[in-house]
């Protein structure tokens, strides 16, 4: 039986993706080099899915890896979720990151094209649109990243366009995701952020458990109705969800394409922080601060795209996105290392 590679499947999204493949009837093959994340979160989807996921530890850039991996599996699609994705880090170590997720792509397409293997769903970022003209955003909108991480996105799509264009026998989605959120409703995987997280839902999550004293709001004067930043956050089950979606989608039509990943709605900073407060049942400190350097006021999605071509929505609202983030968070104060 053929089977799906899984790259980075020990992650946030991938191990959520595991869950859905799996749950979908399909066969998959996890590999992760556990950079960002623990083989807790594999044993996890074990757990939930009551079946063995064959998981590889190993880099996306060891040729010797994959020319195994392909060789010992029948792999027939990649979906590709390995990578590096803090933004700061990336404006510290920029090499660090056009090496993990640009050279890590190359090789892994060369792999694949070692295995005869030509289809590929890959991990793109809202991040490509940089500071948006206007919202919703459509897949049609101007790209221009504004720091390494999002360049190195930007790079790897232009790649496969290029690696397309070179031979259209390859079949290749390119997911631009907006902001995943969330957990599984099992509360055994989530969102695992080492050290103090950058992200706001990890963020107020770890606030309401009493990790951190109090959310910093950082800034209450763009041009949105509460004056806090807005984004288009997106259940983690919900985006899961949509590679299954893209996998059939390039089944049947062999082609490229772009699609956006998200719900259609934004929320402000503040209408978050209100939802998990719903979520935990009780009040959580905040401080407006200074606006982060890099931010935008607001971003969220055209997905008209992606619910007519991939005959998927999202289905999630802020609601249960904030319940199951705060019983993952609950139940695992410290992450996989509970
Ligand atoms: P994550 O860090 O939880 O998952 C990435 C996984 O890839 C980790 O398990 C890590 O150990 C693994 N990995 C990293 N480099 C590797 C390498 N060279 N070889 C093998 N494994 C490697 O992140 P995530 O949130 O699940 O994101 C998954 C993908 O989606 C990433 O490519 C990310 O850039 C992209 N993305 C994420 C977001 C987000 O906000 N979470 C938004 C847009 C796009
Ligand atoms: C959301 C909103 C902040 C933290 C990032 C990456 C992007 C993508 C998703 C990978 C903003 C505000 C946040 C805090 C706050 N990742 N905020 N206090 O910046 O939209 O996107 O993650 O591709 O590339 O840039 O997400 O969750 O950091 O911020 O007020 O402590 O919350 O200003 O308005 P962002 P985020």
């Amino acid at each position: 039986m053929t089977r799906t590679l899984i790259t980075g499947g020990a992650g946030f999204i991938g191990s959520h993706a595991c869950v859905e493949f799996v749950q979908t009837g399909q066969e998959v093959v996890v590999l992760d080099n556990l950079s960002n994340a623990s083989l807790r979160s594999i044993h996890a989807v074990e757990r939930i899915t009551q079946k063995n996921i064959p998981f590889v530890e190993g880099d996306i850039r060891d040729a010797d890896v994959l020319g195994k991996l392909f060789h010992d599996h029948e792999i027939d699609s990649v979906i590709h979720f390995a990578g590096l994705k803090a933004v700061g880090e990336s404006v510290e170590q920029p090499l660090k990151y056009f090496d993990n997720n640009v050279n890590g792509t190359l090789r892994l397409i060369e792999a694949m094209t070692n295995a005869g293997v030509k289809t590929i769903v890959f991990s793109s970022s809202a991040t490509v649109y940089g500071t948006p003209e206007h919202c919703p955003i459509s897949e049609s909108a101007p790209t221009g990243a504004v720091n390494p991480y999002g360049r190195s996105k930007l790079m790897v799509e232009q790649m496969l366009q290029d690696l397309f264009a070179s031979d259209p026998a390859w079949r290749i989605s390119l997911l631009r995701y907006f902001n995943p959120v969330g957990a599984h409703a099992s509360g055994e995987i989530g969102e695992d952020p080492n050290g103090i997280p950058n992200n706001l839902m990890p963020y107020i999550s770890q606030v309401a458990i009493g990790k951190l004293p109090f959310l910093r709001v950082f800034g209450d004067d763009y041009p949105t109705p509460d004056g806090t930043g807005i984004r288009d956050y997106i259940h983690v089950v919900d985006l899961a969800r949509a590679h299954v979606q893209a996998l059939k989608f390039l089944r049947r039509e062999p082609r490229i394409a772009i699609h956006n990943l998200g719900t259609g709605q934004g929320y402000s900073v503040l209408d978050v922080l209100k939802a998990f407060e719903t979520a935990c049942g009780r009040k959580l400190p905040f401080e407006i601060t200074d606006r982060r350097s890099g931010d935008v006021a607001e971003s969220y999605a055209d997905p008209t795209k992606a619910n007519c071509e991939l005959e998927w929505r999202a289905e999630f609202g802020i609601e249960k996105m904030c319940a199951d983030s705060w019983r993952w968070q609950s139940s695992h104060p410290e992450g996989f290392a509970d």
